[in-house]
């Protein structure tokens, strides 16, 4: 995937303001601009947690879910409404995480309120219901000034688009590209039958075929013309592929090495945060693309995160500790408790900002999970010489 016949220019057409741009004081300005984590961030979608269903059990959970002894509890509880001693944290949570953002003077957009209960089924599967719009940053990818709608491994989230079509409709309105990925199937096939996932020190299996193509944007991280994929239980090489041709020679993706058991997103593994900064998940990258070595990044080991064993994770791992959301190059919003990575954070020259969110994470996922930056004031450029 690593497209080096891919020249770096950054007088490509795509870095051209176009007739999909609005006029702002004087100034043409993209509605929909993110090409990187770091650009000052003006604009960003943050999910909601209230109705919030437990996912259903399905086929690709054993592949995702790290805790094995949960299983049997979305065996049990899935498609029902998360308990409220849960539920209220988590929204605290969030409305601190807004609050901040508004603080900082960034516009904060909602998900429209939609109905998750439902059961649905397609000619190739049946589901309980879908699950909850807490966590935008899987489901759409910004890419300079386009959206595209993940196709999305799981199938209690196939529609979890339907929550931010009022957002897409508007942002189209006023000049963004909108796009969905080839709808998937997600029909026996996608899967493979019988996956079991591997131990710990075994080598790193997914349980996706190559069926069809299939990523969710949270497998996607971006650093200018340089997009970073990672292969997982929700992202095949053909949806890398897919990605890799849709977005055309303006951009070279990469697939970035992980080792994972349960892998599901790249934002608790690989993170540029800033241009010269990539924080890696000690775990998770051996090795790092060549390529930031040879243009003189630093590459930050991410700090054993802190939450302590007895508190409740649902979904995700303890690594939420590095999934956090940078307001530009030099300040990031990290939940309150992870010490460590906030004092690494200031050596590294980077200002945390604490937000209490280690009872959202329970359930859902980190801040950058639970938010997608929609415009942040820069450029499509190279970082890599
Ligand atoms: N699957 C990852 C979460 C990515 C945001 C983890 O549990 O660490």
């Amino acid at each position: 995937m690593n497209s080096d016949r891919i020249p770096h220019k950054d007088s490509h057409p795509g870095s051209k303001s176009s007739g999909r741009t609005r006029q702002i004081q004087g100034k043409q300005k993209a509605v929909v601009n993110a090409h990187n984590e770091w650009d000052p961030l003006e604009e960003i979608i943050v999910g909601t947690i209230e109705g919030a269903l437990v996912p259903p059990w399905d086929v690709i959970m054993e592949a995702t879910v790290h805790k094995k002894e949960l299983w049997n509890f979305y065996k049990e509880y899935g498609g029902e409404p998360w308990p409220r001693e849960l539920l209220e944290p988590a929204k605290k949570n969030l409305d601190e995480f807004v609050h901040i953002l508004e603080g900082e003077g960034v516009v904060v957009r909602r998900p429209t309120p939609y109905d998750f209960s439902k059961s649905f089924s397609t000619p190739d599967f049946k589901i309980k219901s879908s699950c909850h719009p807490s966590m935008p940053r899987d489901v759409l990818l910004v890419i300079g000034d386009q959206i595209i709608e993940a196709p999305m491994g799981w199938r209690s989230r196939y529609h979890e688009n339907h929550a931010y079509k009022e957002l897409c409709k508007e942002y189209f309105k006023k000049g963004a590209k909108w796009v969905s990925a080839p709808r998937p199937q997600l029909s026996q096939k996608t899967y493979k039958e019988g996956f079991i996932p591997p131990q710990e020190g075994e080598p790193m299996r997914t349980v996706l075929t190559e069926f069809e193509p299939l990523f969710d944007a949270a497998d996607v991280i971006k650093c200018g013309r340089d997009i970073f994929v990672a292969q997982s239980s929700c992202c095949n090489r053909f949806g890398i592929r897919w990605l890799e041709r849709h977005l055309g020679d303006g951009y070279r993706v990469h697939e970035v090495e992980v080792y994972d058991t349960h892998p599901m997103h790249i934002d608790a593994t690989f993170y540029p945060l800033s241009p010269g900064k990539l924080l890696i998940n000690p775990e998770r990258v051996k090795n790092p693309p060549e390529m930031f070595k040879k243009s003189g990044w630093d590459i930050l080991i991410c700090p054993e995160p802190l939450m302590p064993d007895s508190h409740p994770m649902y979904t995700c791992s303890k690594w939420l500790n590095m999934n956090l959301l940078m307001l530009d190059e030099k300040r990031a919003i990290v939940p309150k408790g992870e010490d460590t990575i906030m004092r690494a954070l200031k050596d590294w020259g980077i200002k945390p900002i604490g937000c209490n969110f280690w009872n959202f994470e329970s359930i859902a996922g980190g801040v950058h999970c639970a938010s997608v930056d929609v415009r942040r004031r820069g450029e499509l450029k190279s970082y890599f010489s």
